[in-house]
Parts: structure tokens; sequence; C-alpha cells
């Protein structure tokens, strides 16, 4: 049951709705960089207009109020406040866009989750060696303290960085997303680990200066598919299945959450992969210094970012340098699963309530919100989306069960995301939205679809209940399996 004061959220990020790339003094970002160069994005599209979120704010905050969303996540472009990445040099510029966003939202009684880093560096720091140099992470916490400084009055809840393994695998290993660099096998980890020792740090920073007077939280988002077993009690496809939960989910939760260093299991097989194809050097996955912040208990809250499920079998291994072999296991999936606009979106909402009670085992019964969860049109735009609504109220139903037969600790969801936006490398060719935005009109319309209509009535008719009526709707929620009626 969704307990009096959950957080009903939407989420977006900086570089894929704000447009202005070059306005009043921004920097540019990898990002920019990335997308002004050929053949990197669908039809060579780019995010310089986006939605233009960075002149029509006042549109998108009309679509917050009538979805009637209590919270808000929004990232903020580091380029846009600090154009070089530093604080030698501050936009004042942007600075007033920010504090214009969060005032109008907390006027709005609307909270705002605020995100430090969702994938757009500013070039001038990775012209330095951006998360590959050990240098990164200070910069970061340089960064994190001014928006701590600036912001922290007014906002409560903060990530640091969001889903650094996208970023460190997508980026640097596989080269899909900015900056693209394809380095196999040892780049992932090296930013991984960088983007950790950053996190740590600024956590650290807001402990000791900033929370005894702002009394905020902070978290990393992890991404995490839901993995299990191709043939359950194959020993193989366990041992795999274990494999790529360490090297997915474990990745940055163990380090977080249980040792403060990277699981067992991980390094473990990423050190006999270098064994056997004759690679001498020290590990390739980076040791903590005793000399640094600590990274275990820098996580208030776990931050999940959830779209998806794998069956795992053994194998995936090719005998190569990269992560794949490091992890030695394949993914496949479920014939049953339906498949929602992108090839990799298998929707598998009992797959979430299957990870938040792993993560309740696993990680001591941390607070937990989703904190970003959808799914993606593609072709013809379908204004009544029938199909993503029984989506949205399919995960809704799995939450409430893991809330309250689990007694998982969810706090907080936040779809993503609120408006259609530029879906990095798929540009705009895939639709997230609770809104469609015309990318072909001039004022770039935003409409609701009916999942945007149908979460905001589930929302207003949620803040609206009694405890009773709250306890009444989840008794048939379990009862009758279907949500939306259960709000009526
Ligand atoms: C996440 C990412 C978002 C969004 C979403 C849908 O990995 O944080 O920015 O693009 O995927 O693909």
């Amino acid at each position: 049951m969704f307990p009096r004061g959950f957080a009903w959220g939407a989420a977006t990020a900086a570089y894929q709705i704000e447009g202005g790339w070059q306005a009043d003094g921004k920097g540019p970002s990898i990002w920019d960089t990335f997308c002004h160069e050929e053949g990197r994005v669908f039809q060579e599209q780019d995010g310089d207009v986006a939605c233009n979120s960075y002149e029509l704010w006042e549109k998108d905050l009309e679509c917050i109020r009538q979805l009637g969303l209590t919270h808000y996540r929004l990232s903020l472009s580091w380029a846009r406040l600090l154009p070089d990445g530093t604080t030698r040099h501050l936009n004042q510029k942007g600075v007033q866009y920010y504090n214009k966003v969060i005032d109008d939202l907390l006027a709005c009684d609307v909270s705002p989750m605020v995100t430090l880093y969702h994938f757009d560096l500013p070039q001038a720091l990775q012209d330095q060696g951006g998360w590959k140099s050990a240098g990164v992470a200070t910069i970061f916490d340089s960064y994190a303290k001014f928006c701590f400084q600036t912001f922290g009055d007014r906002v409560k809840l903060w990530i640091t960085i969001n889903e650094p393994s996208v970023c460190a695998k997508l980026g640097h290993e596989d080269g899909v997303h900015a900056p693209g660099l394809k380095e196999q096998g040892t780049a992932a980890y090296l930013v991984g680990h960088n983007m950790l020792r950053a996190h740590a740090m600024a956590w650290h920073s807001y402990n000791s200066l900033f929370r005894p007077k702002q009394k905020g939280a902070v978290s990393l988002a992890i991404n995490s598919d839901w993995l299990e077993p191709l043939h359950p009690g194959c020993e193989e496809d366990d041992a795999a299945t274990g494999r790529d939960l360490a090297f997915t989910l474990g990745w940055f939760a163990w380090p977080l959450f249980v040792t403060g260093d990277y699981p067992e299991i991980m390094r473990s097989a990423i050190d006999s992969q270098s064994e056997k194809l004759g690679y001498t050097g020290s590990s390739r996955l980076p040791r903590f210094s005793k000399d640094e912040p600590a990274i275990l208990g820098t996580a208030d809250f776990f931050a999940l970012n959830y779209y998806t499920s794998r069956k795992v079998k053994a194998g995936g291994g090719r005998g190569q340098m990269c992560m794949k072999s490091d992890r030695d296991a394949e993914e496949v999936l479920d014939p049953s699963w339906y498949i929602c606009g992108v090839s990799w979106l298998a929707v598998v909402p009992g797959g979430l309530r299957k990870l938040l009670k792993y993560i309740k085992d696993t990680f001591n019964n941390p607070a937990v919100y989703i904190t970003e969860n959808g799914f993606s049109q593609v072709g013809p735009v379908q204004i009544e989306d029938v199909q993503r609504c029984k989506l949205f109220k399919d995960t809704f139903l799995e939450v409430a069960k893991a809330i309250g037969e689990d007694g998982v600790d969810v706090r907080g969801y936040f779809a993503w995301s609120l408006l259609d936006n530029f879906e990095w490398a798929d540009g705009f060719s895939v639709r997230f939205g609770l809104f469609h935005v015309d990318f072909s009109d001039a004022e770039l319309r935003r409409t609701v679809y009916r999942s945007g209509r149908e979460y905001g009535e589930i929302i207003i008719k949620h803040k609206r209940a009694t405890d009773v009526q709250r306890l009444k709707i989840y008794t048939t929620l379990i009862n009758k399996q279907r949500l939306h009626s259960c709000f009526v």
C-alpha cells in the first residue's frame, strides 16, 4: 500500500529537455560535442533545442501541475552553471534559471529532487581527461558544494550522479554515448571508480558542511535490470546470474551499502579473465585508497532506476578484454515479455517487485526511491496510449505489493519522463513522455497522453484518500489485481 506522503513524481534530465545549448554563457558539454559529430545520433539529431525547457520552463510547470505531481526530478546542467566545469567562473544566468525552477516548484507545492550529473560533463573537463582522470572527483566535489550552497536551502533530495554504469560502459567501453570512447576492458572500470570517489566526496561534504542546517538526503542513482537464471537450479546459470548481478547492481550498490568495496565476485571474475588473457598489469578494477573519504554509508536512500528484466545463462565470454567477457554471462529475453517501443525494453513489472525485495534483503532494508521507470513509444504517435496506461498500472500494482506484502520501504516513484525528449543516441525517435511534445511545431506544444492523464488521476485520488480509504484501496488492489478501479 502506498504510504501517506508517498512521492508521486516524474523525471527529466537537463540535456534531454533544456536546449539553449549556447544560451546566456552556457559552456559546451560532452553531449553537445558528441551530437555535433557525424554519425553519432539517429539522423544526426541533437539536443541544441530539444524541448526548449530553458525558455519554456513555465510550460513544463503547467504539465507538472496538471498531473498533480508531488515531486519533480530534474538535473542541473553543470556547464550552464559553471561553463568550464570549475568554480573559477560562474554563470549567473544559469543560477537564475535554476533558482526560478526551484522556486516555482515550491510555490506549487512540488518538491524538487535534483540530480547534479546526468551524463553531461562540461567539455572543458573532458579535455583534461574527463571521468578517467583522478582529479575529476575533487572538481565534482567543488561543483556539488557550490550547488548545495546555492540551492540547498530549498532542495532536500539530491542525486549526485545518475547511472554511473551507463556513463561508464556506454560512454567509455561501447562508445555509443558521449564521450564516445571505445576503450574496452579498462576505461569503464576507471570511470565508475572515479564516479564513486566523486560521489563519496560530495556526500561527505554535504554531511559535514550542509546537512546540519539543510537537513536533506543525498544518494546516487543506480540502474539495474532484474536478473534471474534461465534455468533455475542449473548451477552454471545460477552462477552466471550471481556474476551478472554483481556487475550490474553490485558494482555501485556494494561499495555504498555493504563493504565499501566492489563485490568480490566481480573482482575475481575480472582478475581471472585478465590472467587468462595474459594481462600482467595491476587489477583492471581499481582499489579505493584508505586516505580518501570512505565510500561505505554514503547513500542516505537507495535511488533505483528500473526498466526491464533479463534471464541469464552461462557464456558470453569471448576471450576478449571487455566487460562482456569479464562477466561471462549471457542475457536473454523471455518470449512472453511485451517489448515496448525499443528492443531492449521488455516490460516486466514483476521484476521490479523482485528487485525491490532483493534490495531490501541485501542492503539492509534501505528507504528506496524509484527514481526512474517508464515505457516508450516509437513510430506513429498515439495520444490515446491505452497500452502504456496498462503498463503503468501493472507496475504500480507490483510496487504496492512490494510495499504491502514484502515490507520494502519504498518512499516514491518517478515516472520517466515528464515529456517526450531527446533520448540520447536514439534522438527524438523514441518517446518516453507523459506529455507528447510536437517537435515539428515552433512552439513545441505539449499535449498530455492518456497515460499521463490517468497517472494524474491516480495521484490525485491517492493524495485525497484518508488512511482508512488507503487500506481499502490496497485490499481491493490486491484482490482485484487492478489498480485504477481501486482509486475510484
Ligand atoms: C535512463 C536514463 C534516462 C533515459 C532513460 C530511458 O537510462 O537515465 O536519461 O534516457 O534511460 O532510456
